[in-house]
């Protein structure tokens, strides 16, 4: 099988926003207690963070980390979190049947933010509390002196405000599991008024509104429709939520996921355009995809704690997928069209970070290790910054339900004019056929193969453990030359590659 494509340097779709390989930390499961913070851990630190997971979280780069929910947000009080911690409540956390013993608050989470180099986006609790509570929040977190919430936030020790300028308005309102769920209309209301009193406070944040839960929701689109003609003049993202199965096996079903996203995105941008035009407004509204990753191997394990039988744990072991080969695959293939849908999906958020649905995992008083998927969203997160540019390509294709024509070869590219470096990424969804890839480039300058990784050759369920955490990692590819400004690559079967060419 031979693909032919061409690369052309002056056919950008966008700059990528690096706000794409962003993450998410929910108080829930053992991402926070056991997660990043473990007092007790040989790796700690003064703070209690965990310095192993600090190390791993810093090689991901990750540019934005949402934070505290998720679902948890929809009941939490974030005064809880602030003062003296041997006075903090412990709360029962209806979202995940679970307590919370909120020895980490805004201001831990502040400090493990800062040092793994990484923004914080926020989120508002629009579920069991309002407008109040979440301009209360603002005000302590951003408001520098002289008023009751920012005064407070000095007293607990934070002379500085944080100056978060993306806040979230709430999460997946429109899910009946969500506290505080609700209609289309209540939300849109109540998210204006927020957004509305958020921006009386600062006009510059960035505020984004909740989409669906995901695109099997009975009521999307006709959500995004109502929610954004509530507020579209007051907010600047819609939010959109998607998870990936593979429960009766089928590879070639699972990897042409990543079109059935793009459908997602399509639709909730025709859905902007078409409110945008609605209201005759020149804003624009743009995407952040906020929750993002493969979830379904734990689905079964958390069957008992999520329905009450193991009582009130703290951090139990809850949706700790375990990620093998073809979930790298599918992500590599995902981060592919995030990078292609640039123009309009600004921030992306892996959800999440650190033990639930994670690439990082740890073990208690032990280990932590890269999950096979920490893999390709590294090596984009670190190479793909730059414009994304439009690939003319000729790929041999297959059919599913949603679409008649999923491409073998699934490719983006990322030119870094800084570094003068042209990075593809590659992926072969064929289950048996080597390709072979011929890339023709323009209107680039003497450009040489400067790098060359692969993810290949694994059994598909092959994962990595705390015993073997390098069994699935980028292993060194073959020497590519180019020939009159043309590569031929072969691509092997469910393979990933990492090509970058320098100028
Ligand atoms: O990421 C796990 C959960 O998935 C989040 O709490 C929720 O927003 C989504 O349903």
């Amino acid at each position: 099988m031979e693909v032919l494509v061409t690369v052309n340097k002056n056919s950008v779709i966008s700059e990528v926003d690096k706000r794409i390989f962003g993450s998410f930390i929910e108080h829930m499961g053992r991402a926070i207690y056991s997660g990043i913070y473990e007092p007790e851990h040989p790796s700690a630190n003064q703070e209690g963070f965990r310095g192993d997971v600090i190390e791993l979280v810093k090689e991901l780069q990750v540019p934005v980390v949402r934070y505290p929910g998720g679902n948890f947000v929809s009941a939490y009080n974030w005064e809880d979190g602030i003062g003296p911690k041997e006075q903090r409540p412990t709360r029962l956390d209806l979202a995940w049947h679970s307590s919370e013993s909120n020895q980490i608050g805004i201001h831990e989470f502040a400090d493990w933010a800062e040092t793994v180099g990484s923004d914080m986006m926020l989120a508002v609790n629009l579920g069991s509390r309002g407008l109040s509570d979440a301009r209360n929040f603002l005000e302590y977190v951003n408001h520098p002196q002289g008023s009751y919430w920012s005064d407070l936030r000095r007293k607990n020790g934070r002379e500085q405000p944080w100056g978060v300028k993306t806040w979230c308005l709430g999460n997946e309102m429109d899910g009946p599991w969500q506290i505080g769920q609700k209609t289309a209309d209540e939300y849109g209301r109540i998210a204006y008024e927020t957004a509305k009193a958020m921006r009386a406070f600062d006009r510059n944040l960035e505020l984004v509104v909740c989409g669906s839960s995901s695109p099997d929701m009975p009521t999307f689109p006709e959500w995004e429709k109502t929610v954004l003609e509530h507020t579209y003049d007051a907010v600047d993202y819609i939010s959109l939520h998607m998870y990936f199965k593979n429960h009766e096996s089928n590879t070639a079903r699972f990897l042409a996921q990543s079109l059935r996203m793009e459908r997602y995105i399509d639709t909730v941008a025709s859905t902007i355009d078409y409110v945008k035009a609605k209201k005759h407004s020149s804003k624009q509204i743009y995407i952040s995809f906020d929750e993002w990753n493969v979830w379904y191997h734990s689905e079964e394990q958390d069957k008992k704690i999520l329905s009450g039988q193991e009582g009130w744990p703290h951090a139990p072991a809850i949706l700790e997928d375990v990620y093998n080969f073809e979930d790298a695959l599918l992500v590599a293939c995902l981060i592919n069209s995030f990078i292609r849908k640039s123009d309009i999906v600004k921030i992306a958020c892996l959800a999440q970070l650190v033990n639930v649905i994670a690439p990082i995992m740890t073990e208690e008083g032990g280990a932590a290790w890269r999950q096979t998927i920490f893999h390709p969203f590294k090596l984009a997160s670190l190479h793909a910054r730059g414009n994304a540019l439009q690939l003319d390509i000729h790929s041999p294709c297959y059919a599913v339900e949603w679409a008649s024509d999923v491409p073998y070869i699934d490719m983006s590219a990322v030119y870094n004019e800084e570094e003068k470096t042209l990075n593809l990424f590659i992926v072969n969804r064929h289950e048996s056929e080597s390709i072979s890839l011929r890339t023709e480039f323009q209107q680039f300058q003497n450009l040489h193969v400067s790098a060359h990784q692969t993810l290949s050759g694994h059994d598909l369920q092959n994962c990595n453990s705390s015993q073997f955490p390098d069994r699935i990692r980028p292993d060194k590819g073959e020497a590519l030359v180019i020939d009159n400004q043309q590569i031929e690559i072969s691509v092997a079967p469910l393979s990933y590659h990492f090509i970058q060419l320098k100028e």
